[in-house]
Parts: structure tokens; sequence; C-alpha cells
């Protein structure tokens, strides 16, 4: 696995990343003081603000641009819902367990990181960059365990690459070939591992006193809410096609083994999206002509099951013009995301999107890509955008027999030429008694290819059988008296479909932590200080009021500042602390706070202020108004930081840093 890199070409260490992210409290473990709990993270103050921020954006981006409709489902979701999408029968990932330890491992995770290790360590060895002493240390920091450091062969390299490239694509008994095939062993106790089993994420639950088994499940995404409420969205939209509902809430699932910080989480805030499309005529958009030049970084599901993670750089118009990707509309939504995540700071080298293969797509799935961004943990899914087609509307409807479908009148009536069949519904039911409906139905649910064959064998014998499950033997037989089967013609005047789903799916906590490694670099001078370079629009607070010191004569300065920015929507801390200048603004760094305004004697004198910038802590000095009118564009993206450095005086003053 390659290393990533801050912006100033250092390798990222997540060793020194961490402690400042807890350190100010982006976000903690939950219930630390009794253990804590694997997979479970409360948020801090910054970690609250930038939450709230991202999530405007999303609302912003995506909501109000593209006029979505937002709704706010329950997360607590009857068993019959979930049974009837498929959760309780396929929503599992598969486990395995070292019986001597009773660890548990999620098996293809552990493949992954054994084979990564090994691979590592034979690239340590063949370059000699690293001497196998300190990949074993490297693997003990892992708490991998795994005898496998030696310098491999050519073909063991190359297969172990072609299994990394397809591990998302392995079922539970060929993930269980691999731990045998790869004598992969316990990790901490060398162990022979149990098979892998399914096991299933979502959280079960009793809802209501009454329960006298679990009946019900917290929910595992917020999709099911916004396709039960499909009828009533249609008719809220004026019966109008296409549209989009969106949904901001937390999920949840009990993840198998979640080590990797707020990357695998139990419960998550997520941000859905589902576009109805009428599945008929290709589903197109009617925006991707202004996206279709747009380029994008693709990882194919062919590249992957060659053996491959190297991605084409296409513009998304060749990659639905040549069937990579498979429509317009998802196609659409890819380039959506792609803005998304860069508006937010993610850097755009650490971004791809990754097909999936056939086996690793959900059950409902009929194509996926994932939004992924390069971290130390690797390339994470951050966003899935999955082609459901009609599964859920059709399986709910199905189920329920509520008519989850849109009615449209046609331009044109269609005529269509059909077998149609009359039942003689008097002589039906004292015959069949208890079994009438059922026959109706069987013969109700008659294709047209057998009606035609049927209708020529009632002519010739005068009688027909006809399979009903369920009534006597399984098979009717009706004669003459009974049916009647004639070819006739029909005008339709209201076209029936249900729609097809293209659902961007956005994990928020993973997004954030991203995030915060793609903005973490470290400022060369006294020791290697952390700066988050969020941009404005995200960062937790944008403006940091610094006094030069205690004295009274700051005070009303920084009292009608504060006011005043408050009054405009912008959000800002005072530090009047004895530490010097360089250090205050050093430690808003580490919150990512772009901005920051100095209040001097000067300031005293003639209400001059310094507006300093955190990435170049360059700063320049102007009026009040004029620096709070530089702040407020530059925190709406009105104005960059180069145009008010163009038009405001620069002050190189102090050198505060
Ligand atoms: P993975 O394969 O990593 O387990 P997934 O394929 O199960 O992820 P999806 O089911 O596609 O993920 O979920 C949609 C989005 O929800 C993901 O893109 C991710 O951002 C987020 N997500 C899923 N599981 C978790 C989790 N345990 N913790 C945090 N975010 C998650
Ligand atoms: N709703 C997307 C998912 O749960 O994967």
């Amino acid at each position: 696995m390659a290393t990533s890199t801050t912006k100033t070409g250092q390798p990222l260490d997540r060793a020194q990343l961490e402690p400042v992210l807890r350190r100010r409290m982006f976000y903690t473990p939950s219930f630390e003081i009794y253990g804590g709990e694997r997979g479970l993270y409360d948020y801090g103050p910054p970690g609250c603000a930038l939450q709230a921020n991202v999530v405007d954006l999303w609302r912003k981006h995506f909501v109000l641009e593209e006029d979505m409709l937002e709704v706010d489902c329950t997360m607590l979701t009857p068993e019959a819902v979930l049974k009837t999408s498929g959760h309780v029968d396929k929503f599992a990932d598969w486990m395995c367990k070292d019986p001597k330890s009773g660890e548990i491992f999620r098996a293809d995770h552990l493949v992954e990181q054994v084979l990564e290790a090994r691979l590592k360590a034979d690239k340590d060895a063949r370059g000699q960059t690293i001497v196998v002493d300190e990949a074993k240390e490297a693997r003990k920091k892992k708490k991998i365990k795994d005898t496998k450091i030696e310098k491999l062969d050519d073909a063991v390299v190359q297969e172990y690459e072609e299994t990394l490239a397809k591990i998302d694509n392995y079922g539970g008994d060929e993930l269980g070939e691999l731990i045998k095939k790869f004598d992969i062993k316990g990790p901490t106790t060398g162990a022979e591992l149990d098979p892998p089993r399914a096991f299933n994420l979502m959280f079960q639950t009793q809802i209501g006193p009454s329960a006298e088994k679990p009946n019900g499940y917290l929910r595992p995404e917020t999709a099911q809410g916004q396709f039960l409420n499909f009828q009533k969205l249609l008719e809220f939209n004026q019966q109008s096609m296409p549209f989009a509902s969106a949904s901001i809430g937390k999920s949840f699932r009990n993840e198998i083994s979640p080590r990797s910080g707020l990357l695998r989480v139990r419960e998550f805030l997520m941000a859905e999206i589902e576009h109805f499309v009428d599945p008929e005529g290709g589903k197109k958009h009617p925006r991707f002509e202004d996206v279709k030049d747009v380029k994008l970084t693709l990882l194919n599901r062919k590249t992957q099951l060659a053996g491959s993670t190297k991605p084409d750089v296409l513009t998304i118009g060749e990659a639905v013009s040549t069937g990579i990707v498979d429509n317009e509309t998802l196609g659409y939504f890819m380039v959506r995301i792609q803005d998304f995540l860069l508006k937010l700071g993610i850097d755009h080298s650490k971004l791809r999107f990754r097909q999936h293969m056939a086996n690793e797509m959900a059950h409902y799935a009929a194509d996926c890509w994932d939004a992924e961004l390069f971290t130390t943990y690797g390339w994470i899914e951050c966003v899935g955008c999955a082609d459901r087609s009609a599964y859920d509307l059709t399986v709910h409807a199905n189920k329920t027999g509520a008519p989850l479908v849109v009615r449209e009148t046609r331009a044109e009536p269609l005529v269509i030429e059909e077998y149609q069949i009359d039942l003689e519904r008097k002589k039906l039911g004292p015959k069949f008694r208890k079994d009438a409906k059922s026959v109706e139905a069987a013969v109700d649910a008659l294709s047209q290819e057998l009606r035609e064959k049927l209708s020529l064998e009632l002519e010739k014998t005068g009688k027909i059988e006809v399979q009903t499950p369920g009534v006597g033997s399984g098979t009717t037989e009706l004669d003459k008296d009974l049916i009647k089967i004639e070819k006739r013609k029909r005008t339709e005047h209201v076209r029936e479909y249900t729609p097809n789903v293209i659902e961007p799916s956005f994990g928020i906590g993973r997004i954030l932590y991203s995030l915060m490694e793609h903005v973490y670099w470290t400022r060369e001078g006294d020791g290697a200080r952390a700066v988050l370079s969020f941009p404005p629009s995200v960062a937790p607070t944008k403006v940091l009021l610094v006094p030069l010191s205690s004295h009274q004569d700051f005070k009303p300065f920084i009292k009608k500042l504060t006011t005043r920015l408050r009054r405009i929507g912008v959000s800002n801390k005072v530090d009047d602390s004895s530490a010097s200048i360089g250090k205050r603004y050093a430690r808003n760094d580490e919150l990512g706070t772009p901005f920051g305004i100095t209040i001097d004697f000067q300031t005293v004198k003639d209400g001059s202020l310094t507006l300093r910038e955190r990435d170049s802590t360059k700063q320049v000095r102007a009026s009040e108004d004029d620096i709070i009118a530089a702040v407020k564009a530059l925190v709406d993206g009105e104005e960059t930081w180069e145009d008010i450095s163009k038009r405001l005086p620069l002050f190189e003053g102090q050198d505060l840093d």
C-alpha cells in the first residue's frame, strides 16, 4: 500500500495527527472513563462545528441546488420492513474466529491486512530500504504475528496483488480457501482459524412493551424510509418525474471488528439521496450536458478482475458513451459527488471512483461506483453511488400491495394486441368454492406466451390445465364453459411503471476523517507544528481574535468585533491568554481556524486591524469596516486570500510566527 503524504510532500504520520485531533477534541472515544466501547465516538466542539458545516454544504449542494425533497424518517424499523428489503437475510459480512483467543475478525479485512503486510516486508527486503526487523516492528504495531516476512517469489507477489485487487469480490467459502491457501493464522496466537461465517450487521431490538421477542431493528441505512414514503413524495411533487428525496440521519451497523477510528463505527451519520428515474430511455439526466466534460478517475470492474488497480482518467461523457458507467444519471451524480468533495477541501489526487465487482454488490444493486478517498488506512469508501434499479419499490409493493408506481397519461394512446381471458365467475364460485380466488389469480398471472398456447388447446380439446399452486394437486382443469381466451385489441391511455433508483450514499464521519487527513500538514519551525487547512466554508471557527495583550484598552475593540462578526454569521473565538501571539495562532492552526485578527496599539490609535491568513501566515492591515467586509467575502467564498492581499495593504510589522 502506498503511503499518504501531506501537501508539503512529507509522509503523513497518523501517530502525530491523531493526538492533535483528540487533544483539540475533534472527536473522542465514547464512554472512555468506563474503558470505552469499540466503534463508538463522541464529537467535541470543533468536530461538531465541522460536521455541521459539512452537512450544511451538503444540503446546499444537493437538496437546494438539485431541488430535492428532504425527509427525516424514524431510525426504529419494524422487522417486516427489513425482512422485505432483504436486510434480515442478506445484510451480513464474513467473520472468522480464532478459537484459541476468541478474537473475531472480518475475514476479508484479515486476508487484506496479512497480504499487505507480507508485500510490504517483501518490498522492504528487495529495496533494502527497511531492514526486516523494522518490517517486523511495523507488523507488531498492527498486531500481526506473521512469519512470512522474507522476500517473496515474483509469482507469489503477483498472486497476492491480484488477490488484493479482487478482495471485495470474494464470498465466505472463497475467503476460507484463501485463508488456507495463504496459510493465514490467528494474528496473536498463530492458531488455525475457524471457517468464515456470515454475521448480520443489524442491531435487533424490541419495539413496545408487549413485544415478547425482538420485533425490530435500528436502521442500517436511511434509504428504506425514503422508499416507503415514495407514493406521498410523488404526490407532493405533483406526480412529476424524475425527482429525488434526501435524508440526513444516524444509521447503525454492528461492525464485526471496528479498528479504524471514525472510518468504521457502529453508529454513524449518513446523508442519502434516492433519485427516482424512469427506466425507459436509458436513464437520461436533464443536466448531464452540463457535466459531460468533467474528468473522473475511474477504476472499473474489468481492471480489478484482471488483478490491477490502475485507474483511467476519463470524462464522464466518454465513460457513459462507452458503457463503463452504465447511464447518465449515475454519471451525473458521480460528478456532483466529486464537486462536493472538492468543495470541502478533499485532495483531488486522493480521490477515485471504484466500481463494485459482481459479488461485492449489495443484494439490491445493479451497478455501484464508490467514491474512495486515500488515507493512511488505504483507499476508503466514503460515498457509495448505486443503481438500485426497481428492487426496493418492487419488493415493498409486492409485500404490502401499496401502489409504489408512477402513472403517466400517454401523449399518444397505445394500442396493444393481446390474449385476454374471460372467466365465467358465476360458475367458478360454486365449482371451486374456497379455492375460486386462487384459481382466478393463477389464471390472471398467465403470460401471453402461455395464453396463446392454451387458447389453441382450448379450441382443439375444449379444456385446458392450469398450474394452480396450493389448490388440490396443483393443477386445475378448466373447460370451455368456464374460460374463454381470445386475441383482442386494447387501448392504453395511462402508462404505469416502477421507477428505478440511483442512490448516492454519504458516510459523513468517513468524509470528516479523510478530510482531516487531507488538510493536515506540519509547518517547519520550532518543532513540526500541525496545521489543518480547512477551506473557510467548513472550518469549525472562521476567525480568531487576538489582542496583543490583556491591556484594558483592547477590550472595547474585542467586544465590538465579536458582536459585529456574530451579527453577520461569522463564528469567532477570542484568545486573550498570556501566550505569545505566535503561540496563540499556532494553537488555532491546529483547529484549522483560517483567519486571525490582531488588535494592537495602532488599533487603539486609528481603529485599524491586521488580518492574518492561516496557510501563508501573511497579513494585511486596514480599517475595521474593510477587514470585516474582507472576512465575510472570504468565508462566503466570494473572494480568495489572493484577491484580498491584492486589494488591501500587506502588513509586515510583526513576525508573529
Ligand atoms: P464497507 O465495505 O467499508 O463496510 P459498505 O460497503 O458497507 O462499507 P455502504 O453500505 O455502501 O458501505 O454504506 C454507504 C456509506 O456509509 C459508505 O460509503 C460509508 O461512507 C458509510 N459507512 C458504511 N459503514 C460505515 C461504518 N461502519 N462507519 C462509518 N461509515 C460507514
Ligand atoms: N444505502 C446504502 C447502503 O446502505 O449501502
